[in-house]
């Protein structure tokens, strides 16, 4: 496989199997990821001397990947075989008698053993290990790409993209670079993501034709990820019957537009016959759906889901649809309300083949959202939970900020309070979706450390309940530390903990820091409308989009109490509507989210809001001129060409977070009247 030459290895260097690689691997099952297992093994014993068979021999091995099916030799896995299933994906591995082993009932079973042998470098030819069972917590781990096929004259390539231009497109064609792809689907399997859609959520005219006369573009795509266990997805128009079937009417209850779709599924099918299912944004920033035709969502969905129905396949319905035509003069009308209101009254009417896609929080992937309500409100549908790994309020892939910690918070939530489900148990069996930050960009990412984002996203996805602090372990071993260690050197023991020191320090309180300077208190966006990048904080003020503050010389915040604002606290079962709903227990970081309150209001911090704002932005502007210090001093620790890279992006996340912290202080002095307390300066 040539990867083109500036793209950087990520999470898998060569390095990365070196253990592997220099030792002797018997691989034993048929399919194609278990050739895929081979190839990958026999690719490293190219490189590093060792040996791997696919037919036992009589030879001993250090490393056995088979599966349960195979005839395993005598005295290998005898004591490793499991009790009970271990499912689609799941794996059994353990050391014994200087052999380690990974058993599996299916072929991708094999392939994410493997990549744990990766993870686990010489460590997994160390000491004997008792039989671990892993199986993933969700069915499908599911990455989503907002990748246009033409180039957009506002979004551009990649809507929200902070990466360069798409892997897969380039304008208005496939990009061609399969290897490339090929690349990509080893990492995205690496981390544990068997799920992805190829283009935007909204679904422009060209776009559109990728379910019909341009689907051999989308097959091209299937068979690179297909050898990595990975399916794909489409985003489809609503419209298709209109749009490319011209048909009259898109009625999801219509019997000519069912059967429509009924054959262009088939099609899809006939040439994917391992095709994920439909992606939908529907009634939602102006694309179209149902309500057109007086339907609700449960008759939209299922008019796609009975046509994916016969093959397996699935779609995923997104619930983000509100009213981006609001009347900013109008209080009653709650942004954070909508996805609640459109779909809880239409629990238990999806068929089982729809999956409901609901962004983690009710309003729009801020920095600081509480959970939506959504996903304890339908205990009869199925669920998938959408984060967003492209950073498009979390500092845009140019500033650091490790998601991770917020991802977890959010999938440990529980909706029902201690004792009840968290969100993770609520999804397990279900899907956890991500918006790709992914891009041509040779680091992938943009930012180089943007990877640990993506990779955190599968990690969290197969295991919701790993800390965000051993998931970059893990990415740090394998992104920078198995090239190092690999020839265990003393000497450079010191650099590697150095190394490893310094990326925890700047990146797992991160996207707390990034919090500190932004938006205060969970009241979210304040940013530069449009591109969303940079502070401004009556930017959204006065505009349609619902989002808005409502700051005024006595106070700031939204009321979403029942008692006195706009009722979103009921959305939630107790005890959080009644958390919510009280000034006294309401979450510091959430207060502005669900309380309009004066400056002087006094946090359980013990500061007040205002001294708070001040408080937090100095802060954390100070924080990232720290973050750039630690990392000026790490020089010698790094590639320089990525260091030189980081070292730039620091530079302007520096000023970025100066201008977040002198505007918002500034605004919100000019608005109260009230000085800091410790007599900074503000502009
Ligand atoms: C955000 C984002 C849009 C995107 C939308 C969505 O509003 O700014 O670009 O299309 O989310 O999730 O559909």
């Amino acid at each position: 496989m040539t990867i083109p030459d500036p793209v950087h290895p990520a999470w898998l260097p060569s390095e990365a199997f070196r253990a592997i690689g220099a030792r002797r691997t018997l691989v034993l099952g048929d399919g194609l990821l278990a050739g895929t297992v081979h190839d990958e093994v026999a690719q490293a014993c190219a490189r590093y001397g060792g040996r791997v068979r696919r037919d036992a021999g009589s030879e001993p091995y250090d490393l056995v990947l088979a599966l349960t099916t195979a005839e395993v030799p005598p005295g290998v896995a005898g004591e490793v075989r499991p009790d009970s299933a271990l499912g689609d994906e799941g794996y059994v591995l353990a050391r014994r008698d200087g052999t380690t082993v990974v058993l599996a009932d299916e072929p991708a079973g094999l392939l994410y053993g493997l990549f744990h042998v990766v993870r686990l470098g010489e460590g997994a030819f160390a000491a004997e290990r008792p039989a671990e069972h892993h199986r993933p917590a969700t069915r499908r781990r599911m990455l989503d790409h907002w990748d246009n096929v033409d180039v957009h004259p506002v979004m551009g390539q990649v809507e929200r993209g902070y990466a360069g231009g798409s892997v897969f497109w380039r304008d208005g064609a496939p990009r061609g670079e399969l290897a490339r792809v090929r690349a990509y689907a080893r990492l995205l399997a690496a981390c544990g993501v068997n799920a992805i859609s190829v283009n935007n959520v909204n679904v422009h005219a060209t776009e559109a034709h990728l379910l019909t006369d341009r689907l051999g573009d989308v097959a091209a795509l299937a068979d690179v990820f297909r050898p990595y266990g990975i399916r794909v997805h489409l985003s489809v128009n609503f419209a298709s019957p209109v749009v490319l079937g011209g048909r009259p009417t898109a009625d999801p209850l219509d019997e000519d537009v069912r059967t429509w779709w009924a054959d262009v599924t088939e099609r899809v099918y006939e040439t994917i016959p391992d095709f994920g299912g439909y992606v939908v944004k529907a009634d939602s920033e102006g694309q179209p759906g149902p309500f057109a035709y007086g339907r609700d969502h449960a008759d939209g969905a299922n008019l796609l889901a009975e046509a994916l129905a016969p093959y397996g396949g699935v779609v995923h319905w997104r619930a983000f649809v509100y009213n981006h035509r609001q009347d900013w003069r109008d209080r009653s009308t709650d942004r954070a309300r909508a996805a609640y209101d459109h779909f809880a009254p239409l629990d238990g009417r999806f068929r089982d083949n729809v999956i409901l896609q609901v962004k983690h929080g009710p309003v729009d992937f801020q920095a600081r959202e509480p959970v939506s309500p959504v996903v304890a409100a339908m205990p009869a549908t199925r669920l998938a939970v959408e984060l967003q790994v492209t950073q498009e309020y979390t500092g845009q892939q140019r500033h650091v900020c490790y998601l991770a910690p917020m991802w977890r918070e959010v999938l440990g939530f529980r909706p029902w309070g201690d004792g009840g489900a968290d969100v993770a148990e609520l999804v397990g069996g279900g899907d956890l979706v991500g918006v790709s930050n992914v891009g041509d960009d040779p680091y992938w990412t943009g930012h180089p450390l943007a990877q640990a984002n993506l990779y955190a996203f599968g990690r969290l996805a197969w295991e919701p309940r790993l800390d965000p602090a051993a998931i970059l372990d893990e990415w740090i071993d394998l992104t920078f530390l198995q090239a190092a260690t690999g020839d265990a050197e003393p000497a450079a023991s010191g650099a590697t903990d150095r190394l490893r020191r310094t990326l925890h320090e700047i990146m797992d309180d991160s996207w707390r820091t990034y919090e500190r300077y932004t938006a205060p208190l969970g009241v979210g966006f304040m940013v530069r409308p449009g591109h969303h990048y940079g502070p401004d904080v009556d930017g959204y003020e006065y505009t349609p989009w619902g989002t808005y503050h409502f700051a005024d010389r006595d106070g700031v915040g939204v009321d979403r109490t029942r008692a006195t604002g706009t009722g979103f606290t009921g959305q939630y079962p107790p005890p959080w509507s009644e958390v919510y709903e009280s000034l006294a227990d309401c979450p510091d970081e959430l207060l502005l989210f669900f309380h309009h309150v004066p400056y002087g209001h006094v946090l359980h911090s013990g500061s007040t809001v205002i001294q708070h704002i001040y408080d937090t932005h100095f802060a954390g502007a100070e924080q990232v001129t720290e973050t750039r210090r630690r990392w000026q001093e790490a020089a010698g620790l790094f590639d320089p060409s990525l260091h030189a890279r980081v070292k730039a992006l620091l530079d302007e996340q520096v000023r970025c977070a100066e201008e977040w912290r002198d505007q918002i202080n500034a605004y919100f002095f000019r608005k109260s009247g009230v000085p800091d307390a410790h007599g900074r300066c503000i502009p």
